[in-house]
């Protein structure tokens, strides 16, 4: 029998292994797919997830952008997320709710029928990291953004993660751990799987949306910043604003402030002031120890 968790697979649920599609299916020689990822905490003895409400919110615009459609409420999701968590017996995790055409796609292009829907548990592990916050390296990478007129870039769509995968791949021969890019317009976008805040005199600056993946950690950190005070602009940045930050970090759920401690050949602090207090403000409303944010916070079980 396998260890591995179990996955909730259209309503049933099923083992890991089991968990498959043809080579031929759409979602993979197609590349079609799409996704979202996010965190299940341990919050005093129960099993919570992190802002789920947002990211359903996000998996719905998504699903929009690409005109594709699913058989399962946002709500009926969150009840499968609840539902596998608790068969799993899932702590600090990553969940991934997977949606894609799983039928053979040989001749047909466009297919209309719901996606398939998959929930995978990923528990924490050394190799994950989750939270893992020490500082890494970052150049300014080789590759773009895709232009939002020839993609839908703020679609979770499994396809957008071909150019992360240059872009992290690019940095890595480098020597960097990560490649931020800029957009079709020669703005500063993002990464492969994470957004970047810089600071500068004091200021926290994070590019608007439009040419990036609606990232709820950045969202949550613009949120949480404006509630403690931090000035925060949503701007505009061009490259030369990383070469001449005073601290750079990005973020994702997977780790909610990553310090960047070396842009292409420039030392920064890591952390720097500034970056400290984001992290530890984000820190506190992880443990359930800021009331303004205890919304975010939705209980799956109790351990
Ligand atoms: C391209 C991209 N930008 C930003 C993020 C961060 O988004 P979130 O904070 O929702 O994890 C991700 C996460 O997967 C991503 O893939």
């Amino acid at each position: 029998m396998s260890d591995k968790p179990k996955v909730w697979l259209n309503n049933e649920i099923i083992d890991w292994e089991q968990a498959q599609v043809p080579v031929l299916s759409h979602g993979l020689s197609r590349g079609s797919g799409i996704f979202e990822a996010f965190g299940t905490h341990v919050v005093h003895g129960d099993v919570v997830t992190f802002r789920m409400d947002a990211h359903m919110k996000r998996m719905a615009q998504t699903l929009k952008l690409l005109e594709m459609e699913i058989a399962y409420s946002s709500d009926e999701i969150k009840q499968a997320v609840a539902r596998i968590c608790e068969v799993n017996r899932i702590e600090r995790s990553i969940i991934k709710v997977m949606g894609y055409w799983g039928e053979e796609a040989i001749i047909n292009l466009v297919l209309r029928s719901p996606l398939d829907i998959a929930i995978f548990t990923i528990p924490d592990s050394p190799e994950l990291g989750l939270d893992n916050d020490v500082p890494i390296t970052a150049c300014l990478s080789r590759w773009n953004k895709p232009d939002p007129g020839a993609v839908p870039v703020m679609a979770k769509a499994c396809a957008n993660y071909l150019p992360g995968y240059l872009v992290r791949k690019d940095a890595n021969d480098r020597g960097y751990d990560l490649g931020l890019t800029l957009d079709a317009a020669g703005n500063v976008a993002e990464g492969s799987i994470e957004s970047v805040y810089i600071v500068k005199d004091g200021v926290l600056k994070t590019p608007p949306l439009g040419n990036i993946l609606a990232s709820v950690t950045r969202d949550s950190i613009l949120a949480a910043s404006k509630a403690g005070g931090l000035p925060v602009e949503e701007t505009t940045l061009e490259k030369e604003d990383l070469f001449t930050a005073d601290e750079i970090f990005s973020c994702h759920t997977g780790i909610k402030v990553i310090p960047i401690a070396k842009f292409e050949d420039k030392e920064l602090p890591a952390p720097g002031p500034v970056t400290r207090e984001v992290s530890m403000m984000m820190k506190k409303i992880l443990a359930g120890e800021d009331e303004r944010f205890s919304g975010w916070l939705e209980k799956l079980y109790s351990l």
